[in-house]
């Protein structure tokens, strides 16, 4: 038993960002976690590892598609699963490791074992009890179960077994067209899978913005996804082939089967509070599961706080990053804050689609006067030089003041050129602010400066 000033549960990137920097501001801090290595779902089976996969298919797909139209003449690369997974295993070893190291820089106390909260003060690790002045909650996340649909983790999947797939499957059935569904359902395509995904809404990506999603769906398309929209999934059984999986069409009820030799299971997550004991603490709970917090993150049970997954709010590692460090910043007397309107989303498939702010959908049901400035990647030299040109950035400003409302991206390194517009937005610029800085000729970022120009006196290579 120990006495600390913070304990955190759960060292995923919510927690042990909070961890870290409440040892940083002073406190004395431990963090709970159950797992044998640091970093939550997002470094072990998330993240992390779809990255990884991510980047090895996208070199695939390099070598097969534009290594012989650079005048590089190389033999096809051949598959190596086993090594493909190893390394995404090292990477996963990597980053763990760091977080390791990082806990032992800060003084941060790693307590292996399940955390849970007994009464207010007091944290249960294993057989022991100890003291912390505050206790945050950052136990993320889970997939969510589809009913009719059970999960084995070999033939019906969530993205956990999608992730160290035993060998690469031939077909693929995805339940839901979201982040997970349409990363995982390329790294497959890219390996030479078959790859169907089943949508219950009749677009990709809900709540992208809709013309970036269609252009997006269109993309994948080429890449040799099916995708089969307004279909609601009523169960999946496995078969001797691998799974079937049985929809209705929404349009007219019709029942249909498809088969594969995996189902990965995509259809969103649930918060994870589980073994905490929070219902005999008193804890109070949202409908859908979340911890209730108020706006700093306080739960109704004085000393108890939460963040990230478990609490409101999008399921994204950087929200729960930002959370916990705000928490952190709280927790030690100081300000902490998010502004949860410049939150970006990232979806990593070649191309990237990255946004951030309202979509213009949202614009037009808040009855804003707005104006839209887009550029197509075809404009721009650099993205033409790498066979990127598919793509669009599209940003959003008020009509009147020019300020920027959102930005959405479609092309190569949308995940890292919305940056520039989170910026901007953080501080309050307008299109006319981004047009008029210096972008570096040839690169991606010009792209997003013709979309703003073209939010004013127009792009000039468009
Ligand atoms: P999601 O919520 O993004 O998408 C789930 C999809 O499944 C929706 O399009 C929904 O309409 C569909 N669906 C639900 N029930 C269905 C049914 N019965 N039949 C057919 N379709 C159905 O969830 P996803 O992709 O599982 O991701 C979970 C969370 O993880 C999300 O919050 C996501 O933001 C986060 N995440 C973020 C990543 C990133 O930022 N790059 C990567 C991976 C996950």
């Amino acid at each position: 038993m120990a006495n600390f000033d913070l304990i955190v549960i759960g060292a995923g990137p919510g927690g042990y960002v909070c961890a870290i920097r409440a040892a940083q501001l002073g406190l004395k801090v431990a963090c709970v976690e159950a797992r044998d290595t640091l970093g939550g779902t997002c470094l072990n089976v998330g993240c992390i590892p779809s990255k990884a996969l991510l980047h090895a298919t996208h070199s695939l797909h390099e070598a097969e598609e534009n290594f012989a139209k650079m005048g590089l003449k190389v033999d096809l690369p051949k598959v190596d699963w086993d090594k493909m997974l190893a390394y995404k295993g090292d990477v996963i070893g990597s980053n763990t490791k760091g977080i390791e190291f990082l806990f032992k820089k800060n003084k941060v106390t790693w307590l292996k074992g399940w955390g849970s909260i007994p009464a207010a003060g007091k944290v249960k690790v294993g057989d022991d009890i100890h003291e912390a002045k505050a206790i945050v909650i950052a136990t993320g996340s889970e997939p969510s179960s589809l009913p009719g649909v059970p999960v084995d983790e070999k033939t019906i999947v969530t993205s956990t077994g999608a992730l160290a797939l035993p060998k690469i499957p031939k077909s693929m059935v995805v339940i839901g067209a979201g982040v997970i569904g349409l990363e995982m359902g390329s790294v497959y395509a890219r390996l030479g899978a078959e790859v169907t995904v089943v949508e219950y809404l009749d677009a990709i990506t809900p709540g992208m913005d809709a013309e970036i999603a269609k252009a997006f769906q269109k993309i994948l398309a080429k890449q040799g996804l099916k995708f089969v929209l307004g279909a609601a999934v009523q169960g999946a059984e496995a078969t001797k082939k691998g799974a079937k999986v049985s929809y209705k069409l929404r349009k007219d009820d019709s029942a249909h089967e498809i088969e594969a030799d995996v189902v990965l299971v995509a259809t969103g997550r649930k918060p994870y509070t589980a073994g905490l004991g929070l219902e005999a603490l008193g804890v109070e709970m949202l409908p859908r599961g979340q911890v209730k917090t108020d706006d700093h993150f306080r739960t109704n049970v004085p000393g108890v706080y939460a963040i990230g997954d478990a609490i409101v709010g999008p399921m994204l590692a950087h929200k729960a990053e930002d959370e916990g460090v705000a928490v952190a910043e709280i927790i030690a007397g100081k300000h902490g804050h998010v502004n949860y309107g410049v939150i970006p989303g990232v979806v990593y498939t070649t191309p990237e689609v990255a946004s951030v702010g309202a979509t213009e959908e949202q614009l037009k049901e808040q009855g804003r006067a707005y104006k839209v400035g887009k550029f197509s990647f075809m404009g721009n030299g650099r993205a033409k030089a790498v066979f990127q040109g598919d793509g669009m950035v599209k940003l959003l400003a008020d009509k009147a003041t020019d300020r920027i409302l959102g930005c959405h991206i479609i092309g190569p390194g949308a995940g890292d050129l919305i940056h520039e517009i989170c910026v901007a937005m953080e501080f309050g610029a307008s299109a006319e602010d981004v047009a008029r800085t210096c972008h570096a000729h040839p690169t991606f970022s010009e792209a997003v400066r013709e979309a703003a120009l073209a939010c004013g006196d127009g792009a000039i290579h468009s």
